[in-house]
């Protein structure tokens, strides 16, 4: 019978560790938006499970959206393009707004969407991403809240996926290189796993 943790080589962050991360950043929010009013935006659907167990730990009445998109390019060579499959429900103007990853990688994800919702005038806006890879960092962001620093490994659980698979592990696991075919020497050779239009979050 298949398990959810086949092919996982390596648990990276525990899920024990995860927990009390996530609670010490619950705390810091609540802290900072008191009596705010802040409106939380995931980006799906890496933000999945980080959110929910985020907003639980914040002790302040908050207001959640979603946002969702597809970037060109590919895993191994993004473009930086990017295209809003679900834009927010919601009018940001005037609002605080907290944009809510599971992971910040080269970080042009990140970029085009601060972007993107900045010209729509919020009141502020800052970046909460539970996992930080800088090591392919190419788009400087200015991280506010940060769960956890990792090296440059493919990594999938708690909400990130490889191929929309794995997302539900319970913890930060990193995913064999037989699966990904990721391997780090061949990166620039184009892998056909690797495919042209890369559905992010
Ligand atoms: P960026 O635009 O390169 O910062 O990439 C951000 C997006 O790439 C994330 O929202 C994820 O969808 C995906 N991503 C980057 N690194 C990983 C990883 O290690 N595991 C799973 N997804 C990743
Ligand atoms: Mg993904």
């Amino acid at each position: 019978m298949n398990s959810k943790a086949d092919n996982i080589v390596e648990i990276l962050v525990t899920q024990e560790a995860v927990e009390k991360r996530v609670a010490e950043l619950g705390e810091e929010i609540t802290v900072a938006y008191r009596d705010r009013l802040p409106l939380l935006v995931g980006v799906l659907k890496g933000c999945t499970l980080f959110m929910s167990d985020l907003v639980k730990l914040i002790d302040t009445p908050l207001e959640m959206d979603f946002i969702s998109l597809v970037s060109y390019g590919s895993m191994t060579r993004p473009s930086g393009a990017a295209r809003i499959t679900k834009d927010l429900d919601c009018v940001i103007e005037g609002r605080d707004v907290l944009l809510v990853e599971g992971i910040i990688d080269t970080g042009m994800t990140a970029g085009y969407l601060l972007r993107n919702l900045e010209a729509r005038q919020p009141r502020s806006i800052r970046v909460c991403t539970l996992l930080d890879k800088p090591a392919r960092r190419i788009v400087k962001i200015p991280i506010a809240y940060r769960g956890f620093e990792i090296p440059d490994r493919f990594v999938v659980g708690y909400g990130l996926d490889f191929r929309q698979i794995y997302r539900n592990l319970p913890y930060i696991g990193v995913l064999s290189d037989k699966i990904t075919g990721l391997d780090r020497n061949a990166a620039n050779r184009h892998s056909h796993r690797d495919s042209a239009l890369t559905r992010r979050g």
